[in-house]
């Protein structure tokens, strides 16, 4: 099965795909990374893996459009199956979405559908988890649809809150968790565990 996946920032989730595909826990291959974020970590992690990398942004292409359609001739170029958004801080235009249908999966670290939404992405989510006094929270893996975070659930797991819990630590607890629970999320989505449209 060939992967793309698409991330804005740090690629950290990025490098436990690729790690997992390379050591065999997941049978699969990261044919192709696309970034919005041309100074993304994303990018310079898959240069080092030797895995073709693209900086793909609304501003290099005049519109909204013109991107998917550029982002489509790459997808259609590895012979993609199957999309991961991991940190990716753009919505997938619906033609992608159409053309993928079923295909594509994010990542997002709290269990929606709490903590999810416009606007809930990065420290937001570890913030307003503290906030609400939860005493668990988690990793939530799920479809992708033409609305923030709203997609089909395909798996979670928890992580806990603790009483002294600052947003940084609980982001970084659920981040460790995040690169375990990717690999075997995508591994059985790979060998049909969890089905393809
Ligand atoms: C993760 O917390 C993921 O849940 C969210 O974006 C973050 C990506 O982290 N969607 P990294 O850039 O892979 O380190």
């Amino acid at each position: 099965m060939n992967i793309a996946v698409f991330a804005s920032h740090g690629g950290s989730d990025l490098q436990a795909i690729i790690d997992g595909c390379r050591d065999g826990r997941i049978n699969a291959t990261v044919k192709v990374v696309i970034s919005n974020n041309r100074d993304s970590m994303a990018l310079v992690r898959s240069n080092g893996e030797g895995i073709p990398n693209y900086h793909m942004s609304v501003k290099k292409y005049g519109s909204e459009e013109a991107l998917a359609k550029e982002i489509l001739n790459v997808l259609n170029q590895y012979s993609i199956d199957m999309i991961f958004l991991a940190g990716y801080m753009r919505m997938l235009h619906i033609s992608i979405l159409e053309k993928y249908n079923n295909r594509v999966f994010n990542i997002h670290p709290a269990l929606l559908p709490k903590f999810g939404g416009k606007g809930m992405y990065g420290m937001n989510v570890h913030t307003a988890v503290i906030a609400a006094k939860e005493k668990e929270t988690g990793v939530t893996i799920h479809r992708v649809n033409a609305e923030y975070d709203s997609g089909e659930i395909v798996a979670q797991t928890k992580v806990n809150v603790y009483e002294n819990d600052t947003p940084e630590i609980l982001a970084d607890r659920v981040l460790e968790r995040e690169h375990e629970f990717l690999v075997e999320v995508i591994s059985d989505i790979v060998c049909g565990k969890i089905p393809l449209g």
